[in-house]
């Protein structure tokens, strides 16, 4: 069938091209994958190509070069609904996504469109709120909340369409501690409780151990380097050679096994990892003495 690529990938890029029409080359030779029910980080400093990327996988621009496919098949105008129904977008900045009068008519929007109505759509609307923790916020306009608040609602209304992958662009930007700490379980429990399949680009490297299992990190359009987290962490010297830093739990664990004789067995990369690996530590020092 034309337009079908072989591949077992529900996103898939292959040798992906971006040109701006002003010349700027924002994506050069982009490979890329998801898998179902994966949780996918792009990092990359600000500039890399990350929101162009994500604005490829739903078809709000167009390759220069190369296939953008979906579900093996490639994204072309006749795909695009369906594309758009698979792949819920959270863009950067909320304000590009909300445009309702109150909160309710912001979820209920692409509801309505599902042909959802009446008491199911309520209580769509309750669950989707109640996931991001706003619940009783049905009334209030969207433009009059705060910016982690804007950014939670524009999260419950692509959420109450239960899509198969969720695409965030820079989930975690513009929160506070607390309000990025939620989101990250937030985003925990979507993908294991309904099995959702998570991509999100950030620069916050501390954020990335704790909410993907894979990561591609780009810099000036390339991808640099990919693969399972822990793998992509321990090549020190390219992540450095692009400006980007270890965790700082990582950074922490290199300067202890620098200037002591402490040695993890592999490099922590969160405070859990840390206090595993310190606690297994003294305990085997106790079954010594
Ligand atoms: N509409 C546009 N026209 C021309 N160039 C653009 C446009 N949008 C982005 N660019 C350029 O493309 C490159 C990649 O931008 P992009 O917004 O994808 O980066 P990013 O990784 O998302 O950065 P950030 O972390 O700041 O959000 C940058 O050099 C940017 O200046
Ligand atoms: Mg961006």
């Amino acid at each position: 069938m034309e337009g079908l690529v072989a591949s077992l990938g529900l996103i898939e890029l292959s040798k992906v091209d971006f040109l701006y029409p002003d010349g700027a080359q924002a994506l050069k030779g982009i490979d890329f994958s998801v898998k179902p029910r994966e949780r996918v980080a792009v990092l990359g400093p600000n500039g890399a190509g990350k929101s162009t990327l994500f604005q490829l996988f739903n078809g709000l621009l167009q390759p220069t070069r190369g296939t953008v496919s979906v579900k093996g098949r490639v994204v072309e105008k006749s795909y695009l609904k369906e594309v758009r129904r698979t792949i819920g977008m959270v863009f950067q900045d909320p304000d590009d996504q909300l445009f309702s009068g109150t909160v309710r008519q912001e979820i209920a929007y692409g509801l309505l469109n599902l042909g959802l109505a009446g008491r199911r759509m309520d209580e769509v609307v309750c669950w989707a709120l109640e996931v991001v923790g706003l619940s009783g916020f049905e009334n209030k306009s969207p433009f009059n909340l705060s910016g982690g608040e804007k950014k939670r609602v524009a999260l419950a209304s692509v959420l109450a369409m239960k899509p198969e992958v969720l695409v965030l662009d820079e989930p975690t930007g513009a929160l506070d501690p607390i309000g990025a700490a939620k989101i990250i379980a937030l985003l925990d429990r979507v993908n294991r409780e309904l099995g959702i399949t998570i991509v999100f680009a950030t620069h916050d490297v501390d954020s990335v151990p704790l909410m993907a299992d894979t990561v591609f990190v780009m810099d000036k359009g390339e991808i640099i380097l990919s693969g399972p987290t822990g793998e992509v962490f321990s090549q020190k010297d390219v992540l450095r050679a692009h400006n980007l830093r270890l965790p700082r739990v990582a950074h922490l664990a290199e300067l202890l096994e620098r200037d002591g004789d402490y040695r993890f067995p592999s490099s922590p990369l969160t405070i859990g990892q840390a206090k595993k690996m310190f606690l297994d530590h003294k305990t085997k020092e106790k079954g010594q003495k």
